[in-house]
């Protein structure tokens, strides 16, 4: 084989061979190193995946070094001033922006299947009041696939599609009907002649005796949050989806499994850590030592919202949402709490400092949608609920697009094994 190829040899036998190199529309190249085990007896050792491309993608494109991110080839900054989140969700399923008349289609879709099973609602009933808004996700969303047994084959387009809409349509009410449990509150069902986004404050915030009025303000950064945080390639939470869904699970388990990874601190849960952190400092003056704590090594702090695996330059979507951000903190009268001075002084420090800017840890996206948040009323506990109601149309996407995908198998990482290689047996009494 000549050209588009590396040679790999194993110098401890001389043994070699070669792999093909497979190019990308855009962005790096991967070696084809499924053939590695068969012909050189090696694995690859990749913690992290942070070089493993594991799966050929159409969806978005991402490049951490020069700040790029594209769904289906449209740059975020386009997507997020001249579209909407239900659209941008449309463009990213089907790869096309829709017609008029395709997008009236898919928003009546989705508008059909807003309400859930009452069963679900004593499924919710059964969650203690204090618990986390994430953790009911996590079990209300898995729970979906013992309410819709006609859309559970997933080797049938159209129940994989139905299965997609009904995902992307329940989001937001079942993460309001999670918050209004929390806290004591009716359900309030959705209205169909409410947008996407407006639906889901009016599902939050409205009262039975009392009209809910929605604020403009409070539509647009939300629209815009979600937006950006619609999609983002192989990350933990949508590589959680794909690894469970190589099995065949079905959807409902599988974005239930992307809810839980999505939870954690290093990912969906840094913008409700963002707050924390901030009402942690409290006072401008103890700025300086959370950010010596965050320099020093022997310390495991650091300063959440600061920091991407694959932005090394700037989050593009930080560029955008900060300036939002911005916007909104002087667009809403009264909002003049110390936490956002905070947060506008840790920024600042933070990009004049040494240590963040040889490491080019930038604030990123949750920095900024944590603040527009938290200007917007939002309970702290529901910022993480936010983005996974968000990246639901990027994990159906990724879903359905590996769903046909003929190259994907089962997932199942190798390893390095490193325990003892061989030992007999030892009674107890001899122990
Ligand atoms: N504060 C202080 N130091 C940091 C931070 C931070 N937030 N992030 C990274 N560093 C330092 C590390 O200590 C390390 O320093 P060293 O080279 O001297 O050892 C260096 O920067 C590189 O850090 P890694 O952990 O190797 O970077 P990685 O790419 O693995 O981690 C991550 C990325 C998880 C986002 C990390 O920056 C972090 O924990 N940030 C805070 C949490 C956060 O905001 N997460 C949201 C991510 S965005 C999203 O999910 C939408």
């Amino acid at each position: 084989m000549a050209g588009n190829n590396v040679t790999i040899t194993d110098n401890r036998n001389g043994n070699s061979a070669e792999f093909e190199i497979l190019d990308p529309v855009v962005g790096n190249s991967s070696i084809d190193v499924r053939q590695l085990t068969s012909k050189l007896g090696l694995f690859t050792y990749d913690p992290g995946f942070q070089a493993t491309a594991s799966c050929k993608s159409d969806i978005t494109y991402i490049d951490g070094d020069e700040g790029i991110l594209r769904y289906r080839g449209y740059p975020i900054e386009q997507l997020a001033n001249q579209s909407n989140y239900l659209e941008g969700s449309y463009l990213l399923m089907y790869g096309e922006l829709p017609t008029a008349e395709q997008f009236q289609a898919f928003e009546a879709s989705i508008k059909n299947h807003t309400i859930v099973h009452e069963g679900l609602m004593q499924f919710i009933n059964g969650f203690h009041n204090d618990a986390h808004p994430m953790a009911m996700m996590v079990g209300v969303v898995g729970a979906l696939s013992s309410f819709y047994h006609d859309s559970l084959d997933i080797n049938n387009p159209a129940h994989r599609d139905l299965s997609a809409h009904r995902l992307l349509a329940k989001m937001p009410t079942i993460a309001a009907l999670c918050y209004r449990h929390g806290n004591g509150l009716p359900p309030i069902y959705p209205r169909n002649d409410l947008s996407y986004i407006e639906n889901l404050l009016h599902m939050m915030f409205s009262f039975p005796s009392e009209e809910y009025k929605i604020s403009p303000i409070a539509t647009r950064a939300m629209e815009l949050v979600f937006i950006l945080h619609a999609d983002h390639e192989q990350n933990a939470s949508t590589s959680t989806v794909r690894l469970s869904s190589s099995s065949g699970a079905n959807p409902y388990a599988c974005i239930a499994a992307g809810i839980a990874s999505l939870w954690g601190p290093a990912h969906g849960g840094a913008n409700e850590a963002v707050i924390r952190m901030l009402e942690e400092i409290n006072d401008p003056a103890e700025l300086p030592n959370y950010i010596a704590r965050a320099k020093d090594k022997d310390d495991q702090y650091r300063l959440m919202g600061f920091g991407h695996r694959i932005y090394k330059n700037y989050d593009p979507r930080a560029t955008i949402i900060r300036k939002a951000c911005n916007d909104l903190l002087d667009e809403m009268e009264g909002i003049n709490q110390p936490m956002f001075e905070i947060a506008k002084q840790l920024e600042r420090i933070a990009l004049e400092d040494e240590y963040f800017i040889e490491r080019n840890l930038y604030p990123n996206v949750d920095f900024y949608s944590g603040i527009i948040l938290k200007a917007l009323d939002m309970p702290l506990n529901m910022f993480t609920v936010v983005f996974a109601m968000a990246r639901t149309a990027g994990w159906i996407s990724q879903w359905s697009e590996m769903m046909v995908d003929d190259e994907q198998r089962i997932g199942r990482p190798r390893q390095l094994y490193t325990g003892v290689e061989l030992r007999d047996y030892v009674g107890v009494g001899e122990r």
